[in-house]
């Protein structure tokens, strides 16, 4: 009877030792192929680099003078280098959301004589915004959002995915340059 249970012990004893070695040969091969799958997903999946949703490179500094209005059709945003310095805006009216074009020419006399020459006007219920994106006609109830701009070695790079929404326009809103 002794005998007997050491010699089931010893079987117990050994196939928990198979049994522990092929769990731990399976699980490593698992885990490799888990982190191959990783790797290959990361260089196959679609990354958001340069079109709507992630970073977009605009271009460099200089190519935005002041006082310039430059769409970047990939990002859906405008560059607007005011006199405080450079805006990324989003393209969407705050208002339903049309897509809201820059028109260089067209001109809005503000209430207090001042004369805009250049606005963003909505095709769809008319709301007029400034170059900072400020909201000064129309029933857009806030300014048109800003994505967060930075300058990297020169170049202006604007995260589509990151969108602010504002009350006002304020000059603290511009990246200087
Ligand atoms: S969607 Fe632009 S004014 Fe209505």
């Amino acid at each position: 009877m002794e005998a007997m249970n050491q010699t089931e012990g010893k079987c117990n004893g050994t196939v928990s030792r198979r049994s522990f070695l092929r769990t731990a040969v399976v699980g490593s091969i698992a885990a490799w192929l888990a982190s191959m799958g990783g790797t290959v997903a990361y260089f196959f999946w679609p990354q958001k680099v340069g079109a709507f949703g992630g970073k977009v490179v605009a271009g460099r500094v200089e190519d935005f003078p002041v006082g310039s209005m430059t769409t970047v059709r990939d990002g859906k945003f405008y560059i607007s280098h005011v006199p405080e310095g450079l805006l990324a805006i989003y393209w969407r009216c705050t208002h339903l959301g049309c897509t809201t074009p820059w028109l260089a020419d067209d001109e809005f006399h503000l209430p207090g004589g001042e004369k805009l020459h250049g606005i963003f006007h909505c095709p769809c219920h008319g709301a007029i915004y400034t170059p900072t994106g400020q909201v000064v006609a129309g029933p857009a109830p806030r300014p048109l959002d800003l994505m967060e701009l930075t300058v990297e070695g020169g170049k202006v790079v604007v995260n589509t995915g990151k969108i602010t929404q504002r009350e006002r326009w304020d000059p603290s809103q511009a990246v200087k340059v």
